[in-house]
């Protein structure tokens, strides 16, 4: 680099280039991260979903029922109709109160001294919150490693323990984007089919090992399309 006669820096064509293709890295970098971060959490947590309301037969004939009458049994749900529909996003909120898919969250180091419940905690020491363990601790919750939706129907008074996104300033960003997600696909998924387990016995919940929490045995499960695929279909057609 060189100093122009106005005093800016020259930045030679090469070193120029080099510096695109840094920023370009960067860039594909964020992507890859967005992508990683937003597309298995999301995946995993809706097997987990499933496998919950198949084990609860009596909720999924609830969520169903809601959905039929706040949403009707000719349209398929949208944004607008989510404030609506309590008893989903509590087998939501209890989805990822048992099963959060990153269960240590992501690490953190103490920047400086700090005391974290109790515990001195020096400067630049890692710090894991195992989320899955404070979830289901029996102090903090009632009947704490059985799912029960219903808990969080009673307005927002479990929900402030919930930290499946982790808390403060690097909590998820991808959180509300999650939600809104995993509402959606789930909704439709119960609005447009018949769900029912493969045999008589349960699904197995067992987990398995990875950065996200998958299940050790992916989901198989029987469905049967809904009258409301009719008309979807007959849309999908007319509109071609
Ligand atoms: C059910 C779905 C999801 C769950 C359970 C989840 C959970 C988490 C957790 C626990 C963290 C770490 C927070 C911490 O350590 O305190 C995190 C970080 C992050 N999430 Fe999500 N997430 C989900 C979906 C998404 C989506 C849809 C996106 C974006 C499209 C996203 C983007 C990110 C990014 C970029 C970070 C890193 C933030 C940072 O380093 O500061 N996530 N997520």
């Amino acid at each position: 680099m060189r100093e122009s006669w106005d005093g800016s820096l020259l930045v030679r064509p090469r070193l120029r280039m080099d510096l695109e293709k840094r920023r370009k890295v960067k860039q594909m970098k964020s992507l890859l991260a967005l992508l990683l971060a937003g597309t298995d959490t999301s995946a995993v947590t809706l097997e987990w979903a499933m496998s919950n309301l198949l084990n609860h037969p009596d909720v999924l004939k609830k969520a169903r029922a809601e959905l039929d009458s706040q949403v009707g049994k000719k349209n398929l749900l949208e944004e607008l109709d989510v404030s609506k529909l309590h008893c989903l996003q509590s087998i939501i909120s209890e989805t990822l109160r048992l099963y959060p898919a990153a269960p240590l969250l992501l690490p953190h180091m103490s920047s400086d001294d700090c005391t974290v419940g109790g515990y001195n905690v020096p400067r630049n020491t890692m710090l894991l919150v195992n989320t899955w363990a404070i979830h289901r601790d029996p102090k903090v919750w009632d009947d704490a490693t059985n799912c029960k939706p219903e808990r969080f129907e009673c307005g927002e008074a479990d929900l402030h323990k919930l930290m499946p996104f982790g808390l403060g300033r690097r909590a998820c960003p991808g959180a509300g984007l999650a939600q809104r997600i995993v509402r959606l696909a789930l909704g439709s998924l119960i609005q447009c089919f018949e769900w029912k387990r493969v045999g008589e016995e349960e699904v197995d919940m067992t987990e398995g090992n990875g950065v996200t929490m998958p299940k050790a045995v992916a989901l198989e499960v029987m469905c049967k399309a809904r009258p409301i695929m009719n008309n979807l279909l007959s849309e999908c057609v007319n509109s071609v």
